[in-house]
């Protein structure tokens, strides 16, 4: 297996070859192809057995999170920029208000490699860090999880697929933080997103939700919509000084959502 060690900007940067660009195959640094984001979303059977491992640097962390990154279960096998931009939030919250976090049940949505949960985990050894993502994706997930965290001691990994019923194996009654990054690209899965969110946010619940989000298809207005209807989107402000501003240029904003009475 190859191993490519990157800065978080150079890995934001591979991540974002797939762009939707129809039917175009980009290549990272390596010379592996990817598929193009089309092709990957929804996830799918497997259709190619590349697999990478790459570092990403997440400030606080003494080491970068190591990822197993693999093409074949879909889009989630790679890293995406939003997750990296979300990591760097936590990472950079976390130094500054290291009680945010202590002692909390946090459940990441979409997962896909498991980065920001990894990273959350490794952050903050007292939280209780679920990461989740569908069926294809949890090999991976734990793959990395393992990876960063032998022994996972403070680390789950859980299917959990948007729309369904909340997983019995997860707490989410006690659920304090949920954090999403990349998780709207795929139109069809726009209202399940919304319902999960609901149920894991229930009127007067007291938690917070950071949402992270890349800007790529005028069909996003949609999703906006229909989470408008149950939930307010709160500009995340207490970023490090310019961060917001670099990951806006490149189409990433940071919400903090709260349910609608
Ligand atoms: C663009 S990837 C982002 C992955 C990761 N959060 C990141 O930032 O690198 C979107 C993720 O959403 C997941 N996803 C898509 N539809 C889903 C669904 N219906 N239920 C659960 N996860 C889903 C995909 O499997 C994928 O991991």
């Amino acid at each position: 297996m190859t191993v490519i060690v990157v800065d978080a900007a150079t890995a934001a940067a591979a991540a974002e070859l797939p762009r939707p660009r129809g039917g175009s195959v980009s290549s990272t640094d390596s010379g592996v192809a990817l598929p193009s984001f089309e092709a990957l979303a929804p996830s799918r059977p497997p259709t190619t057995t590349a697999q990478e491992e790459v570092a990403i640097g997440v400030p606080g962390l003494g080491a970068p999170v190591r990822l197993k990154v693999d093409a074949g279960p879909g889009c989630g096998g790679i890293a995406w920029p939003a997750g990296e931009v979300l990591s760097r939030y936590v990472a950079h919250r976390h130094a500054r208000d290291p009680a945010r976090l202590a002692g909390k049940t946090v459940l990441e949505l979409g997962s896909g490699t498991g980065l920001v949960g990894i990273a959350t985990a490794l952050l903050v050894p007292d939280a209780d860090v679920w990461v989740t993502d569908q069926d294809i994706l949890l090999d991976l997930m734990r793959e990395n999880a393992e990876l960063n965290i032998p022994g996972s001691r403070n680390i789950h990994v859980e299917e959990l697929s948007w729309g369904e019923d909340l997983p019995a194996a997860i707490p989410t009654a006690s659920v304090d933080v949920v954090l999403a990054a990349d998780c709207v690209y795929f139109e069809p899965a726009f209202p399940l997103l919304v319902k999960t969110l609901c149920d894991l946010a229930p009127v007067g619940k007291d938690m917070e939700i950071l949402f992270c989000y890349k800007k790529r298809r005028k069909a996003d207005k949609r999703f906006f919509a229909l989470l408008k209807k149950h939930f307010d989107s709160i500009v995340v402000d207490d970023d490090k000084e310019g961060e917001r501003e670099k990951y806006n240029r490149e189409g990433v904003m940071l919400w903090r959502l709260r349910r609608r009475r």
